[in-house]
């Protein structure tokens, strides 16, 4: 496995925007991304990370919403994920992205989804989200269809989002 490098807002905006295109075959090739994007999702760390976040953009996300240190991991693996219904109560939760360091704000989206996929092995499969779940793995298919957390604030908080970052980028860099 092999930690791959993260694409942030401040370099590389036209390739996060991109839609990614759906997986034909769940494959061994695509099982070793999967693991990369698994690995370089617990270095980071974060809890979600789509494959577009690696520079490829296909269809596949890896979360891992129970990690921590008192807990064991539970990798999960979506390839070509798909909202079949979605709640009309509403939640609203703080997002951050591995896209988008350093940066939180609120966003509001349905409390639950129904969700269709396959798995790590190819198996599809339906299941219900709530909780964390349900706002990671929007937040995920989001970033599938070129959109980000950011993309759901107002303009004037998104562009001081994009600002920011790209001001910590360049501090890092002259540093
Ligand atoms: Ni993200």
């Amino acid at each position: 496995m092999t930690i791959r490098d993260i694409l942030t807002v401040d370099a590389d905006m036209a390739a996060l925007k991109q839609k990614s295109t759906p997986v034909a075959a769940v494959d061994d090739a695509l099982r070793a991304l999967m693991d990369d994007m698994l690995e370089t999702m617990y270095d980071a760390p974060g809890i979600g990370l789509a494959a577009i976040q690696v520079g490829v953009p296909v269809r596949v996300i890896v979360m891992d919403i129970a990690k921590g240190n008192e807990t064991p991991a539970e990798p999960r693996y979506f390839v070509n994920p798909e909202i079949l219904s979605a709640s009309d109560e509403m939640f609203v939760y703080e997002e951050g992205c591995l896209s988008v360091p350093e940066i939180f704000d609120e966003v509001e989206r349905p409390a639950r989804v129904r969700l269709r996929y396959l798995d790590y092995h190819g198996k599809k499969r339906e299941e219900d989200a709530e909780g964390l779940f349900a706002v990671c793995i929007q937040h995920e298919i989001d970033h599938l269809n070129g959109v980000l957390f950011i993309d759901h604030l107002s303009r004037l908080k998104r562009n001081r989002a994009v600002a920011k970052v790209k001001k910590a980028a360049k501090a890092e860099m002259d540093a």
